[in-house]
């Protein structure tokens, strides 16, 4: 894994964003893997700005995002659909059949998972996979004690996620317990990876990660294992190395 120091959040979602626009630029048809949380949420911006400064298109990228809870839909504020559109997909010129989530209204969420992993092979895979990382070490959704082998399906949320997503709540009752989520051998097969890590919050995982054994227990860890991952870290995140 390639380690990028920036000062801050800033810089980090600066950083992000030009990887990003640089892909796009690259390769005007390619498929970008997103993720959501707070912390991409200055990275969406910077594309945003970007877009209406210099007009990078994004009319022939097709996007594919890691995950979506189960039981909101995409008029529901909080789900990861809504979020994409507010953020990112209603500023820039991504046709909307071309920005695809889980449908995690769908009464057979299993099979929507195994639709959801031939889409991503139809598209000739993900060519660059932004990823959080969660306080307890998972990608996407995939919790500590995921397989390694794992692929999209439904999952169950641990205790310490619904809490830590509890802040775009009312109160962690209304937290789904389950979710959709893109499988480590799913994003695995991506042909680039970055990795964002930003906050104090993130400093004692960040450090597991960088020093810890390839470990089901540690999802991230598997990031070491794949042969082009950038990790972009601010020095919050990096304050405990
Ligand atoms: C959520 C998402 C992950 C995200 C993680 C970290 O659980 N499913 O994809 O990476 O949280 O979120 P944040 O960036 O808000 O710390």
């Amino acid at each position: 894994m390639k380690i990028i120091e920036v000062a801050d959040y800033r810089a980090l979602s600066k950083v992000a964003s030009e990887i990003i626009i640089k892909q796009v630029q690259q390769k005007p048809n390619a498929v970008l893997g997103l993720a959501t949380g707070g912390t991409p949420i200055g990275t969406y911006r910077y594309l945003v700005e970007d877009y209406q400064k210099n007009q990078t298109s994004y009319h022939k990228i097709h996007t594919i995002n890691l995950d979506e809870y189960i039981g909101l839909n995409h008029e529901d504020s909080r789900s990861y659909s809504y979020y994409m559109n507010d953020h990112l997909f209603q500023d820039i010129n991504i046709p909307p059949e071309q920005t695809i989530l889980p449908n995690a209204t769908n009464s057979d969420c299993q099979k929507e998972s195994e639709k959801y992993e031939e889409r991503i092979e139809s598209l000739g895979g993900i060519d660059l996979q932004i990823l959080g990382l969660g306080e307890n070490g998972h990608i996407g959704f995939n919790e500590p004690g995921t397989s390694f082998a794992s692929k999209t399906r439904v999952v169950k949320l641990t205790e310490s996620t619904r809490n830590a997503n509890a802040r775009y709540f009312q109160s962690i009752d209304e937290v789904p317990t389950y979710a959709i989520s893109m499988g480590i051998a799913t994003i695995m097969k991506s042909k680039e990876i970055i990795l964002l890590v930003s906050g104090k919050n993130k400093a004692t995982i960040l450090t597991q990660l960088l020093t810890s054994n390839i470990t089901e227990e540690l999802p991230a860890s598997i990031l070491k294992t794949h042969p082009n991952v950038t990790v972009i870290a601010d020095k919050d995140a990096l304050s405990l190395t």
